[in-house]
């Protein structure tokens, strides 16, 4: 274990089963529909590319990198896209793809994005929720699992961009970020 983690919250075997049950909510719902897998990056990646390969169907992805954390454990509360979706979502749709649902902002901001570029539909699957944090009320169609409200990291999830290539999730010990605020 990474010696600035606490404890681990969810083994790489404990994402797997998540995993896979996640992706046969999503085979069952889009069967039949032409769709896009979105991934919001970067906190997605090791997500995205687990489901990904769970999910038969045909359907393509893309992805629009997003950020409202910047290096702190707070949210700065404004959405800023930094690299935009590249093929359209006219009449598509959509299935979001994220690590966290925290605030749900960065969700609220982008589904109204897709939406104003004529997507038919938008819906959301994350790997975490944390809803006692919420400010705005969004629609979460799959939840892989709602945790406390601890700083968490791996399998995506950053702090200060550190972590991400974990292989499991884990709570960030306090030390690590008590300094920064
Ligand atoms: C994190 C996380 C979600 C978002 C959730 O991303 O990956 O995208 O914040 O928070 P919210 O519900 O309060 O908006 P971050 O902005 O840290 O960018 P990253 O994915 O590149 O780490
Ligand atoms: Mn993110
Ligand atoms: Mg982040």
């Amino acid at each position: 274990m990474h010696k600035d983690i606490e404890k681990i919250l969810y083994s790489e075997q404990d994402i797997k089963n998540i995993v896979k049950r996640l992706a046969k909510e999503i085979e069952k719902d889009y069967n039949g529909k032409d769709f896009i897998m979105v991934g919001l990056l970067k906190g997605c990646v090791s997500f995205m590319v687990d489901l990904m390969r769970e999910v038969n169907l045909d359907f393509s992805i893309d992805f629009l990198a997003v950020s409202s954390y910047g290096n702190s454990t707070v949210s700065s509360g404004r959405v800023n896209i930094q690299k935009d979706i590249s093929t359209s979502v006219d009449g598509k749709h959509i299935l979001i793809v994220e690590d966290i649902v925290d605030s749900g902002r960065t969700l609220a901001f982008i589904s109204q994005y897709l939406y104003a570029k004529n997507a038919t539909s938008v819906k959301i699957c994350t790997l975490f929720n944390k809803p006692d944090r919420r400010v705005t009320d969004i629609d979460v169609a799959y939840v892989g699992s709602v945790i406390p409200d601890a700083f968490i990291v791996g399998y995506g999830l950053d702090y200060a961009e550190r972590y991400r290539n974990l292989p499991y999730v884990g709570v960030l010990k306090e030390s690590v970020y008590s300094q920064d605020t």
